[in-house]
């Protein structure tokens, strides 16, 4: 959009706020030893188990297990993508954020961007007043009592009308931003007319609040009913949903949230006091829609038609939804009624009947295994069979989380068949694109009689102070010759500090947003270690002689172990000479 934000200024931001002023200013921290701690923003609870470490520069809540930087927090906190929490953190230190432009438009874009919105907001007001004042707008004001709507509700949604003219809005605003902003229709002959006449019109407003695209509906029988703002830059379909902004106006945090299909669908809901409900634009929900959602709520129900169409989108959006769920994220679905929307069956069930259906609709889990239960014959093996080739691909995609152990565990109760043992160990080891995963920080065999392994406290205490790389350099150690678990996490943190030398263990996490390594490098920077300020080196000098020790130990029982099966070649006799003189 506006280029990309060059990374030494993230760095650089990095070090200059302080983490506990930042949170302090959100949520009030009070200090107890290292710590500052407080009651958790992410979760209830009611004693404090959020805690912010000023030296790694890191907060954690050892209730929920939210984690992470400065950036992190501000993007939990203030439901912000990653971009958005620079330019709030740079807001925060007082800093503008300077950008590395793509090409010499780049630069000129944000100030378009800015008169876009400005337009969207004109015209907005001009369609709301068109609804108020004009003739013709009386004729929608009628539509919208007959289906319903109250005043108020329609001034929540700052509902609208298009008057049914050629040039409305060509005549009162610039015909170039408006052509950009998508108002506008080009005909044969370099001619340009409105592209929404005579309709109601629905403004599609981002979190923020700006107006990016605006529906319109027909106020009769004729086609095409709806009518959308096409891709623009500052629309992407894909990417929004209608109503997240009256939404979060009315709860920020909502407990749960509704994904319905229509524009009218919405309104009603809301009008009807279930204010938790947005539509994913005429098209399916997609990955980036349902992401956008979990930022602000753990629950998402979806709600289709209960009819053949509605039932296959109800699976397509189910494809979507696998991806995107992780521990602590729940989807349900609620099928309707046949030839009942969102806004027909709370008109005639009421609001109870309706949030009654929501609280039980069914869970993703068996909503996912009815699918198949119903065309497949699991009394058959043929059938139990099918099941596993068919329902497999799509657990295979499911996070590494409690979830996925869960529904291969179920998987393999309705199919039967055992081997998917083999497949379950298999997934904590290799992750979608065939690498190898570390393992994991709560994991017994990372330990050896309860103690942590040499190598598993030298690579936190490297993540938790940076600074140690130096004791390293002095060394001179061949890592290319090591080998022990987790060394090629280890390598890949040494590289990183070696080449980017951060301040703190923020800014090395940083390094690792959205990398494999991330949720590795997250457990290794908030291992417990127990270990006072004044020893750090100490520990860190000891497990890094024991991990060496143990690492030449494995390297000269592989090469003692081959020397015996297959024999040496020559570079290889040569290490295993140096190696027993070293010994
Ligand atoms: P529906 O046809 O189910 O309409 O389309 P609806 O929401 O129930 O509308 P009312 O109650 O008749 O007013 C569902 C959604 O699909 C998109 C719109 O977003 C609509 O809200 N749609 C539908 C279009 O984009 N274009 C159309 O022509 C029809
Ligand atoms: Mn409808």
């Amino acid at each position: 959009m506006s280029g990309r934000i060059p990374r030494e200024f993230i760095d650089e931001l990095l070090v200059r706020v302080d983490i506990v002023d930042l949170i302090d200013s959100h949520v009030p921290l009070k200090k107890t030893g290292n710590n500052f701690v407080a009651r958790c923003p992410f979760h209830i609870e009611k004693t404090p188990s959020f805690s912010v470490n000023r030296k790694k520069q890191f907060f954690h809540c050892f209730g929920c297990g939210a984690s992470g930087n400065a950036i992190g927090f501000l993007m939990d906190f203030s439901h912000l993508d990653f971009v958005e929490a620079v330019e709030d953190l740079a807001g925060f230190a007082g800093l503008e954020v300077p950008r590395i432009s793509i090409d010499h438009q780049a630069s000129g874009s944000r100030k378009d961007l800015n008169s876009l919105y400005e337009l969207m907001e004109q015209v907005a007001a001009f369609y709301a007043d068109q609804l108020r004042t004009s003739d013709e707008g009386k004729i929608a004001v009628e539509y919208l009592k007959s289906r319903g709507v109250s005043g108020g509700c329609a001034s929540d949604f700052m509902l609208g009308y298009a008057p049914d003219e050629w040039k409305a809005l060509a005549s009162r605003f610039d015909q170039k931003l408006l052509l950009e902003a998508g108002l506008l229709v080009s005909k044969e002959g370099g001619q340009f007319y409105d592209r929404f006449r005579g309709r109601l019109m629905f403004p599609i407003r981002d979190r923020r609040a700006r107006i990016i695209g605006f529906g319109g509906r027909v106020l009769d029988d004729s086609l095409p009913k709806y009518l959308n703002s096409p891709e623009t830059s500052l629309f992407h379909k894909g990417k929004e949903v209608y109503g997240l902004h009256e939404l979060l106006e009315k709860n920020a945090k909502p407990q749960r949230i509704l994904i319905v299909e229509g524009y009218m669908d919405v309104i009603t809901l809301a009008q009807f006091g279930i204010h938790y409900a947005v539509a994913a634009l005429g098209t399916a929900a997609s990955q980036a829609h349902l992401d956008l959602l979990f930022r602000f709520s753990s629950e998402l129900v979806f709600c289709f038609d209960g009819d053949k169409a509605g039932r296959e989108a109800a699976w397509r959006a189910m494809e979507s939804a696998f991806s995107s769920l992780k521990d602590g994220r729940q989807i349900r679905v609620m099928l309707l009624p046949q030839n009942h929307d969102p806004d027909s069956l709370v008109r005639e069930e009421g609001v109870d009947g309706f949030v009654g259906r929501v609280q039980t609709a069914v869970g993703l889990s068996e909503y996912f295994f009815e699918h198949f239960s119903n065309e497949l014959n699991l009394s058959e093996m043929e059938g139990r069979a099918q099941l596993v080739s068919k329902a497999r691909p799509y657990l295979e995609r499911l996070p590494e989380s409690v979830f996925k152990e869960m529904m291969l565990a179920r998987l393999k109760e309705l199919s039967g068949w055992a081997g998917l043992d083999v497949l379950e160990n298999a997934t904590t080891l290799v992750s979608k694109q065939g690498l190898k995963q570390y393992p994991r920080a709560d994991k017994k065999r990372t330990r050896d009689n309860g103690r942590l392994s040499s190598a598993r406290v030298a690579i936190a205490l490297l993540v938790q102070n940076p600074r140690l790389i130096e004791a390293l350099d002095q060394r001179q150690i061949d890592w290319g010759a090591l080998e022990f678990p987790g060394v090629v996490l280890f390598k890949s943190i040494l590289q990183t500090i070696t080449n980017k030398n951060p301040a703190n263990t923020a800014i090395l996490m940083e390094c690792y947003r959205g990398a494999v390594e991330e949720k590795s490098i997250k457990a290794l920077a908030l291992l417990d270690l127990q270990v006072s300020d004044d020893k750090v080196d100490a520990v860190f000098c000891d497990a890094l002689n024991r991990l060496l020790t143990q690492a030449r130990e494995i390297n000269l029982a592989r090469l003692l172990d081959k020397d015996r099966v297959e024999g040496l070649d020559a570079q290889e006799k040569e290490l295993l000479r140096k190696m027993l003189a070293v010994k």
